[in-house]
Parts: structure tokens; C-alpha cells; sequence
């Protein structure tokens, strides 16, 4: 029999040899990451470095150092990564009068929900979609996008996109529009809405619906909204709660990025539940708590307008709307379309 002494000799001797050859024990210990943290974002801090950001980055520039001015959101558990969550990215931008963000695309998908805006557009795919406050524009993967504010006040906006899912999956990819800052407007406006909305011709023809170019009018999810909590349709776990649908696959709105939109009515407190994948929120209007978490692990995110707040994957969570009088609207994203694919995504409730 090898005596202890023997074996963790041994034992050393192994973990040095395999290291040198890029091999590992399953009993070794690893680096073991942090889970993330529940967390809340004040809109009047983000707007003030952002109206900062506008005075000291320049935007465009041949070198592409500055082709965006967005002040990024970020858990406080992945500040080397830089990130939201460990798929999603949240940002606030800016483009200020006059100014342009050029035309680019990239693998990462992404969307944009107009807080600030009087008619300042984003070209999507030669279409021109205008935001006003609380519309949604969806730039699928590859699709290219540019932005221009012709207007006299500033633009800002939610950026949201699953670059760090894509890192992770090492499928990135981007490229600069070569034929000038914009890319030209080639079809009518509200064509995308036109064409792939309640009454539309065969779209058997499209490459792909799952990447449809799209926009939501803020003005229409409110209205069905309000619709619905006059109905008493309503979610013990999310209040009134509506899923942006792909107006084709009547899926979500695209396949790495769901968006929701939802009402807490005056008063309204939700039900607890879980589930897997990660939601950041973002206030539309109204004010509220969110207790995530439970017992005396119990986290509450206290939130007004514009603010954004996360909510990790699995925690328990319960929404209230700290007001009596007036309807709390809130537009989430969530990672759920992955999970959903993969057959990962799991609720459990109070
Ligand atoms: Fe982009």
C-alpha cells in the first residue's frame, strides 16, 4: 500500500505533467464565476454621463474609434466583460442634433426603444423608421443600420444586443457600409408594417422571417395594453404582459432576443415566480419595487421612469406598483428565445 505521502507525490507529479500538456483532472479545482447580481440603474446617473459623453466623444471619424456614443449598463459581477448579463447588452445613446451614426452590421442582433426622440430615425435594410418615445426597431443580424437625428433636440435610446451571447458561441462579425455614412432609403416608410402585418401577400418568397427588419409603435402596445387590464386580462406573475411577436413566424421577435411589454396596475402586486434566462427592464412610466430573491436573501430594486433594473436567471421575483392612482409600463428583453431552443427554459412559481 503507497503510503498519503506517496500519493500526493504522485498526485503533484500528475497535475504538473498534465498542465504541460494542456490537460486537466475533473478534480482539480476551477475558478468559479460569480453569479450575478440583482441590480438597478438610475435613468437621471445614466442621462448626466451621457449628456457628459456628448460633450467629450465625438461621433464618426474614419478610424471608427467613436462609430457609437452609448453609455453601456453593467453588472456589477461582470465588469471585466463589460456586460449586462453574460448574454445580453443594455446601452443607452446618444446622437445629437445634426449628428449621424453610421451605417454598419454586424452578427449581433439588435433593437432599439426610443426614450428621447422627435423624429429622429433609424434605416434599417433601405427603410426609414421613425422614433418617437417607447417604439421598438428591430436590426436583425446582418442587416445594415445607420442613424440620423434631423431634428433640433437630442436622441437617445435603449441599444440592446446579444453580442456577448454571439462572443461566447465565437461567431462575431461586422462590416463598415463602403459607399458613404448612410446607406440609401429605398423603400417607403412604414413599409415593413405594411407588408408584414395583419394583411399581407405570401411571404414565401423572404430568405428569412426569423430576421424580419421591423418596428413597433409604442402607441399600439399602450392601447392593448390598457385593452386588456379593461378586460381583466391579466397574469397573477406579470400583470398585463404582452410577448413582440415576429409578425410572420409568430414566434419572438427575433431568435436570440425576446421583448415584452407590460402593466402593473395601480396598486398591482405580482405573484413570486422564477425562471431560467435573464431580463433587464427598462420603465416606460410609473413607479414600483421589485423584490428578487426571498427570505433574508430578498434584494428590492426601487425604480421610477426610465430606469432599467435586472433580474438574474432563476431568481424569484415580484413586481409592485408603488402607486395607487397610476398604471406602471414596463418593456423587458429576455434571453428566453435561446433557452426556449434549446429546451433550457424552466418556471417555477410561488
Ligand atoms: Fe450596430
Amino acid at each position: 500500500m503507497a503510503t498519503k505521502a506517496e500519493i500526493d507525490t504522485r498526485l503533484e507529479a500528475l497535475h504538473v505533467r498534465m498542465k504541460e500538456n494542456s490537460l486537466a483532472g475533473h478534480w482539480q479545482e476551477r475558478q468559479r464565476r460569480p453569479d450575478l447580481v440583482p441590480w438597478v440603474w438610475e435613468w437621471a446617473t445614466i442621462r448626466e454621463c451621457l449628456e457628459e459623453s456628448g460633450e467629450v466623444i465625438k461621433l464618426g471619424g474614419v478610424n471608427d474609434a467613436a462609430n457609437r456614443r452609448t453609455v453601456q449598463l453593467i453588472n456589477p459581477n461582470l465588469t471585466e466583460a463589460k456586460a449586462t448579463t453574460r448574454t445580453l447588452q443594455m446601452s443607452v445613446q446618444l446622437v445629437k442634433p445634426g449628428e449621424v451614426a453610421e451605417c454598419h452590421r454586424h452578427r449581433a442582433t439588435a433593437l432599439r426603444f426610443a426614450v428621447e426622440s422627435t423624429g429622429t430615425y433609424t434605416t434599417v435594410e433601405g427603410e426609414r423608421m421613425v422614433m418617437e418615445p417607447g417604439d421598438l426597431i428591430l436590426t436583425p443580424n446582418w442587416k445594415w443600420h445607420d442613424h440620423t437625428n434631423n431634428t433640433d433636440g437630442p436622441a437617445v435610446w435603449l441599444d440592446v444586443l446579444d453580442g456577448h451571447l454571439v462572443t461566447h458561441l465565437d461567431a462575431t462579425g461586422r462590416e463598415n457600409f463602403s459607399e458613404g455614412t448612410t446607406q440609401p432609403i429605398t423603400k417607403p416608410d412604414g413599409y415593413s408594417r405594411k407588408r408584414f402585418g395583419a394583411m399581407r401577400p405570401d411571404t414565401s418568397d423572404i430568405d428569412d422571417v426569423a430576421l424580419l427588419p421591423y418596428s413597433y409603435k409604442w402607441v399600439d402596445a399602450k392601447a392593448t395594453l390598457e385593452s386588456m387590464a379593461e378586460a381583466g386580462e391579466a397574469s397573477d406573475y406579470d400583470g398585463v404582459i404582452l410577448e413582440y411577436t415576429n409578425p410572420v413566424t409568430g414566434g419572438p421577435t427575433m431568435p436570440t432576443i425576446g421583448c415584452w411589454a407590460q402593466m402593473l396596475r395601480p396598486g398591482e402586486t405580482t405573484r413570486a415566480h422564477r425562471h431560467t434566462g435573464s431580463t433587464i427592464y427598462h420603465v416606460v412610466g410609473g413607479a414600483g419595487v421589485t423584490t428578487v430573491g426571498r427570505g433574508s436573501e430578498a434584494t428590492e430594486l426601487t425604480w421610477g421612469e426610465h430606469d432599467c433594473f435586472f433580474v438574474p436567471s432563476w431568481g424569484w421575483h415580484e413586481h409592485r406598483n408603488t402607486s395607487k392612482t397610476e398604471p406602471a409600463y414596463i418593456f423587458s428583453v429576455t434571453d428566453r428565445p435561446v433557452l426556449q431552443a434549446l429546451h433550457l427554459h424552466r418556471e417555477e412559481r410561488a
